[in-house]
């Protein structure tokens, strides 16, 4: 049976993936991480008794723990991530770097006999030049800076993780997000429609990793396009583009706002 990764369970698109390859009939072996263990036993009651699922929960920094985690996978779903604009927001660089710190650890370790998981990293539609082309310009202005940082963070890990050429990499880029159920999907390299569920992104996800052994879609950015009537719930979106505009113009702003608790 092979044995995947999920980094960020606790996330929305990590939650996703869990569920959906705990409850599908296709077993796999799951090794997940996350920053807490509570948090993931009151989402995931369920993995406190799978058997096929190891939890491996601590500091995203610690070298040895995603060592660990990452020990004969497979595949890896990297789902660590954030969707607020924070000034000089890091967390996709640091996850870039401790993952493959973690890889580059186990190739050492490992010698000849180290296979190189495939890597399916969580990006956006945004950064992909041929999706967002089809973007209105209002909406690709507002888009650019109210997700500047966040943005910003996930072309320079994708540009590093890129360098790693023994890496066999897979960006998953998806357009806006939404809480819905599975409506359908397809991969394309082509175009996304304005909206996609989490269960379809995860669905996506375990394709690009599964199809062709991987292959398919190793070196690509990959979108997930929604084929049916997705429900778009536009208040949290729109939200997160408020205060993503806000921390663009003034960050200082954006700090009072954080303070204050009121950011998304
Ligand atoms: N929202 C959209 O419409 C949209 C559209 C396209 C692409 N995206 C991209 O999707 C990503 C957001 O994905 P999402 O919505 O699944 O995010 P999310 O729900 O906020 O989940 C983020 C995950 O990362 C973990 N995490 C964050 N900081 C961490 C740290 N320092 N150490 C360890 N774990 C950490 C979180 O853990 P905790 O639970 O412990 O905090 C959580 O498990 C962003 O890169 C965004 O650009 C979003």
């Amino acid at each position: 049976m092979p044995t995947y990764a999920i980094l960020g369970v606790t996330g929305s698109t990590g939650s996703s993936l869990l569920r959906y390859l705990h409850e599908r009939p296709e077993k796999v072996n799951i090794n997940l991480y996350a920053r807490s263990a509570s948090k993931v036993e009151s989402l995931h009651p369920y993995v406190k008794t799978a058997k096929n699922i190891q939890s491996f929960v601590g500091d995203l920094s610690s070298a040895e723990l995603l060592k660990d985690c990452l020990r004969n996978v497979d595949v890896i779903f990297s789902a660590v991530a954030q969707n607020n604009n924070e000034p000089g927001c890091s967390i996709a660089r640091r996850t870039a770097h401790s993952i493959v710190s973690a890889l580059e650890a186990l190739r050492k370790e490992e010698g000849l006999s180290f296979k190189c998981p495939v890597l399916v990293f969580l990006s956006s539609a945004s950064l992909n030049p041929t999706f967002a082309g089809a973007t209105p310009w209002l909406l690709h202005w507002v888009l650019e800076r109210g997700c500047y940082y966040v943005y910003g963070d996930l072309k320079e890990s994708i540009e590093y993780l890129k360098e790693q050429s023994w890496i066999p990499l897979i960006t998953a880029e998806p357009p806006a997000l939404t809480q819905d159920i599975s409506r359908g999907y397809e991969l394309s390299l082509h175009e996304v429609m304005p909206g996609i569920s989490y269960d379809d992104l995860a669905r996506g996800m375990v394709q690009m990793a599964e199809e062709d052994g991987g292959h398919k879609w190793v070196g690509k950015g990959v979108g997930i396009k929604a084929t049916g009537n997705v429900k778009i719930n536009f208040l949290p979106l729109i939200w997160y583009l408020v205060v993503g505009l806000i921390a663009y113009f003034s960050p200082a702003a954006w700090g009072v706002l954080q303070r204050a608790g009121l950011n998304p």
